[in-house]
């Protein structure tokens, strides 16, 4: 079965953790995208938000389907990073180790602080843990007031901050990630490295950019 033949070898491993990393850049760019309505203005924010809302078959596939890929990535690029140790038990030599980037010797800490963020977002704009008041907001149309939620909460410069350092890392992740997702996928060759290796910079900064602007915004009242 192919599922057995993907999970029970390395190679296999590199495909699910690139196929899973895949999914979650998808999802990465969409909610971006869904949160840029913040610049829109209240009711473009709301009334998305609200749609979201009044499509419940789909929004549970998608998280459903989210946890599965998100656990599954975790896992197996945790016990892929296991195995390339174990095989290694010298380490690396010291020149091989200095070629390497900070981004790519630091994979499976970004990974985990990205994984400590989703927990804290999650608590924060899903069940309202962090700032309950802001979470209670409803707007003029009784619908939930998701635009007033971000505002409020971004007015806190210690919780816009924490927001802009776990875009910094999620970043961080992003530039070894998508070079080293296309590799799996047999996209880069000696020749197309060096472009490959820009297109991952642009897009990290494209997505660190694109998210902290959020905050920033509102922080530095552009967006109130
Ligand atoms: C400045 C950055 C971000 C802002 C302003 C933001 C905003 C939001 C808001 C307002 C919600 C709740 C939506 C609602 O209740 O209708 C939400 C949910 C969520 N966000 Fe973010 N987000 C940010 C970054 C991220 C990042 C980087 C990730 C992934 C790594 C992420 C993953 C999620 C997830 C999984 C949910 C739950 C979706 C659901 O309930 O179905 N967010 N976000």
């Amino acid at each position: 079965m192919i599922l057995k033949r993907l999970f029970g070898s390395s190679i296999g491993r590199k495909i699910l953790v690139a196929i899973t990393g895949l999914l979650l850049i998808g999802f990465v760019i969409g909610h971006m995208l869904g949160n840029w309505n913040m610049f829109f203005g209240r009711e473009e924010m709301n009334a998305y938000a609200a749609f979201l809302k009044s499509i419940p078959g789909p929004l549970w596939t998608a998280r459903i389907g989210l946890i599965v890929i998100f656990v599954l990535h975790i896992i197996i690029a945790l016990k892929l990073k296991m195995e390339n140790s174990g095989a290694r038990p010298v380490g690396y030599k010291k020149n091989n180790t200095q070629r390497a980037s900070a981004a790519s010797r630091f994979m499976a800490q970004t990974g985990l602080l990205i994984l400590a963020f989703a927990i804290y977002h999650l608590l924060h704009f899903t069940f309202g843990q962090i700032e309950p008041s802001g979470f209670a907001l409803h707007d003029d149309q009784g619908r939930h007031d998701v635009y007033g939620m971000v505002i409020h909460s971004f007015s806190n410069p210690a919780i816009a901050a924490s927001y802009v350092v776990a875009m910094f890392f999620l970043a961080m992740h992003l530039v070894h990630a998508v070079q080293s997702m296309l590799q799996t996928f047999g996209l880069t060759g000696e020749q197309s490295r060096p472009t490959v290796e820009k297109i991952s910079i642009g897009f990290a900064i494209f997505i660190f950019a694109g998210y902290s602007a959020i905050p920033v915004a509102i922080l530095s009242g552009l967006v109130r």
